[in-house]
């Protein structure tokens, strides 16, 4: 079961960057609410991600068209909250010997496109385009140059078979263009969000198409789900968000890095800085006024990092609270061969494991910090498997979502995001965007400053 370590965030570890353990107790009075408001905005339908372990007809679909779609190959054309979250499943949950590859285009860089469509055959692959919003300029122009790509291939009436979309179930483009040319398509519930919807068919299906054992998944962000309903000291999701509100607004922690030890979540890591730097990053609270809130999210490789970052965690600025992802067991404990042990370098070693290294290399780089006085906590799952990423995923949706309610901000909007899409859609000439283009054109006259 999942697991929170918080020792290393209280004052008798790190002192005055630490939080006393009195604010704690406060904290389980204090925060009733935030639980009840979040059990409520789902009861009433406003939410949607907490309840989707307990979706059957979602799961039952996917699986069954999993059976009849196997390909070798899934290619995947989506980007943010439609590409993250079935990646980190993919590196997670997938071996390189499976037979199954998952290809995900989430950049339009042509020649990283070209290269990937290069690397594998049409004939074995299923595309899946996720849009929730169906009209997202990126995948809507790698899904025109994937379906092209495979037209040429492998002709229009087995590629009109090989497509299988996933959007909003009554908006957007792309489900009309699925309708049209008669592509299954999946859904996603309106009231879940891009960065909250791995577990619709936005990740569940790429999942089951991959092999992943998806009911595992499914039960395991059930448990999480059923564990973030519970009071302040049984539910890790409260405690975890009330930990780096509190760093961040109190202590200056303004970074949150996040250390995965283990090479199984090193995607986990970049599908949770979307996560937290999407719905965290507001300028504005609920009552209207400018905030400028959000912790800015990095991401660490234990053991990599060590020898990369690490000296700056250590020594560098005080701004960071540290978050380990870390894991109980390893599927294999590889024994360490012991040929050179007259050598000091390597006689230690003998009858060691890289496990036994690992481990030791996590809590040495935990003690570090924690002597440099800087706040750090550990996140561990038994193993890695369906049920323990279901349950990382689900914890780590709650864990922003509560936070956001710490915060007083709507953790669930992105008008950074959208302002964005809208000047890219301006740019590129769609109509019904000129007030954008107007502002554009307002910047382009103010000039340049260049050094050629
Ligand atoms: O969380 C979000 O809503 C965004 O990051 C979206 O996932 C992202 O912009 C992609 O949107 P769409 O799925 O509509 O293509």
């Amino acid at each position: 079961m999942l697991e929170l370590d918080y020792t290393n965030v209280l004052e008798s570890a790190v002192h005055a960057n630490g939080i006393p353990k009195i604010a704690f107790e406060k904290a389980a009075e204090s925060s009733k609410h935030i639980v009840d408001d979040i059990h409520r905005a789902h009861a009433s339908g406003k939410l949607g991600f907490g309840d989707l372990p307990t979706d059957r007809n979602a799961l039952k679909a996917v699986i069954d068209f999993a059976r009849s779609h196997s390909f070798p190959n899934v290619l995947l054309l989506g980007i943010g909250g439609s590409a993250l979250g079935p990646a980190a499943l993919d590196a997670a949950l997938n071996h390189p010997n499976s037979g199954r590859r998952l290809i995900v285009l989430d950049n339009i860089d042509p020649d990283f496109l070209r290269d990937s469509l290069e690397s594998i055959s049409a004939q074995d692959t299923v595309v899946n385009v996720i849009a929730k919003s169906g009209v997202t300029a990126e995948t809507m122009a790698t899904f025109a140059v994937v379906r092209r790509w495979m037209i040429d291939a492998i002709g229009e009436t087995k590629t009109r078979e090989r497509f299988v979309v996933t959007t909003d179930p009554v908006k957007g483009d792309l489900l009309a263009i699925a309708q049209h040319e008669t592509y299954p398509a999946f859904v996603i519930p309106p009231n879940v969000g891009g960065r909250f919807s791995v577990l619709t068919p936005v990740g569940i299906l790429p999942a089951a198409l991959l092999g992943f054992d998806v009911e595992g998944l499914m039960n395991g962000a059930r448990s999480a789900a059923d564990r973030a309903r519970k009071p302040f000291f049984e539910n890790p999701a409260l405690v975890a968000a009330f930990i780096q509100f509190v760093l961040e607004r109190e202590r200056g922690k303004r970074i949150l890095a996040l250390f995965a030890y283990s090479q199984s979540l090193w995607k986990f890591a970049f599908w949770f800085k979307q996560l937290w730097a999407e719905s965290l990053g507001k300028k504005m609270d609920r009552r209207g006024r400018e905030v400028y809130y959000g912790q800015t999210p990095t991401a660490a490789l234990g053991v990599t990092d060590q020898h990369s970052q690490l000296q700056l965690f250590i020594e560098g600025p005080n701004d960071k609270s540290f978050l380990f992802w870390d894991v109980k067991e390893f599927r294999n404990s590889l024994p360490i061969d012991h040929p050179f042990t007259t050598f000091d370098s390597m006689g230690y070693l003998e009858h060691k494991t890289m496990a036994d290294l690992f481990r030791a290399e996590k809590q040495a780089t935990e003690i570090a910090l924690t002597e440099a006085g800087r706040p750090n906590a550990t996140i561990t799952v038994d193993r890695i498997n369906a049920e323990a990423l279901g349950e990382l995923i689900m914890f780590s949706q709650y864990f922003t979502a509560y936070a956001g309610e710490f915060y007083d901000i709507d953790a669930f909007d992105q008008p950074g995001v959208e302002y964005g899409k809208k000047l890219t859609f301006a740019m590129m000439g769609r109509p019904g965007f000129a007030e954008y283009s107007r502002k554009i054109d307002e910047i382009r006259h103010r000039g340049r400053a260049i050094i050629r």
